[in-house]
């Protein structure tokens, strides 16, 4: 269908879901063991409701915000995610240029499929990208990556710390495939991944992509090492718990991505939306240390509303983006942010404000039930 027929993300993945390839759609959609973190993570915005105020003024609406300084066109960002080229030729390239031309902001996987330097070869003069970082074990090797990521112009680091093993996602461990010419140019690996994975274990594509990656990080050892070989802002992806919230805070990182791998790790991690929640009544403090953010289940403009009113900087968004490319190329990216921008602002003035600094928590209530 043309784009201009599809009016939410909803439709952006049931159309992606006709075009997808069969070993695309398993790795994109994939999650956890039962997949109940991958559901409860949409589904848990659904006990957050509003209290809208009327009588006040928002024909002047604006949803702009800023993230780690960088302007931001709405307060959404793309979350970093593998392998774009397998849902399109262009890959990651599609969401550079999608989000070049709508003033959001790219956060780049370390798994990328195509290089760090073609990417930012692909951004305009204004355009700033982020870096999601995993971490190498062997700390010179990680470092080479951290170095040459700063030395073309990447704007911040995003350690992930939810993914020292992959979660056992079985949808594409089932699923066959090639992983020719998509890692960076180079074959890794053909045939079923099946059999890839140390220990014996099965791993599918998450396993193969990150075999060599550090599990032995520590806040003690492996945030000072990542100040010592870069200036840049560091923000931590993954926290999944009010106590690591505290532990970020406290080891002077810029920012925290509370999330929980879109529900491909450990599956009954709390959806990000109620760690969120849990922080703003317990420690609100936190909010004035670092920026917070959250990703996983977003699917509405209310969504990302609600996550702002707790305290949310942004939020990052992960498959949406990828179907959306996959599906449409960068005009599928525009689309996705075109609906984002209409729902948050129709939501923003239906609450009453006009500014997202005007959100607060008192404009949501959480609920103990769930709606139909
Ligand atoms: C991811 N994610 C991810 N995270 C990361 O830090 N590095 C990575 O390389 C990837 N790769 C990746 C691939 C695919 C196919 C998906 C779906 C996700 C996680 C991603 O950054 C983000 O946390 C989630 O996608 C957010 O959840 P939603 O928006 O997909 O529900």
């Amino acid at each position: 269908p043309p784009l201009s027929r599809l009016l939410s993300l909803a439709d952006m993945e049931a159309v992606a879901r006709r075009v997808l390839s069969h070993k695309a759609l398993s790795y994109y959609s994939s999650a956890s063991d039962d997949q109940i973190t991958y559901f409860e993570n949409a589904r848990a915005f659904s006990r957050f409701f509003f209290h809208p105020r009327i009588m006040r003024p928002v024909s002047k609406c604006d949803p702009s915000t800023t993230i780690l300084g960088y302007k931001s066109s709405i307060p959404v960002f793309i979350s970093g995610a593998a392998l774009a080229k397998l849902g399109h030729p262009d890959g990651e390239v599609n969401l550079t240029k999608g989000a070049g031309t709508t003033g959001i902001i790219q956060m780049v996987s370390s798994n990328a499929s195509l290089s760090y330097e073609e990417i930012m070869a692909a951004t305009n003069p204004q355009q700033p990208l982020f870096f999601q970082l995993y971490k190498h074990s062997d700390d010179a090797i990680a470092e080479q990556r951290v170095r040459e990521v700063e030395r073309l112009g990447y704007k911040s680091i995003w350690l992930t710390v939810d993914a020292i093993v992959p979660g056992n996602r079985e949808k594409d461990i089932k699923s066959p495939w090639i992983l020719e010419d998509i890692e960076r140019g180079t074959t890794v690996y053909e045939g079923s991944l099946e059999a890839v994975g140390g220990d014996g274990n099965v791993f599918g594509t998450a396993g193969a992509l990150i075999a060599n990656d550090d599990r032995d990080m520590t806040w003690e050892k492996t945030i000072p090492w990542l100040r010592s070989v870069t200036k840049l802002p560091i923000v931590i992806k993954g926290i999944q718990c009010i106590e690591d919230a505290v532990l970020a805070a406290e080891a002077g990182v810029d920012g925290i991505l509370i999330s929980n791998h879109g529900g491909r790790q450990l599956d009954f991690s709390l959806p990000p939306m109620e760690v969120l929640y849990k922080i703003r009544q317990q420690r609100p403090d936190l909010f004035d240390s670092l920026e917070v953010y959250i990703d996983g289940g977003v699917g509405r403009g209310t969504d990302v509303i609600k996550a702002l009113c707790l305290g949310a900087r942004a939020v990052g968004i992960g498959r949406p983006f990828l179907y959306a490319q996959s599906a449409y190329g960068a005009p599928g990216v525009v689309r996705i942010v075109e609906i984002l921008q209409r729902e948050i602002v129709t939501a923003m003035r239906l609450l009453g404000v006009k500014s997202v600094k005007d959100l607060g928590p008192e404009m949501v209530e959480r609920v103990d039930w769930l709606p139909r």
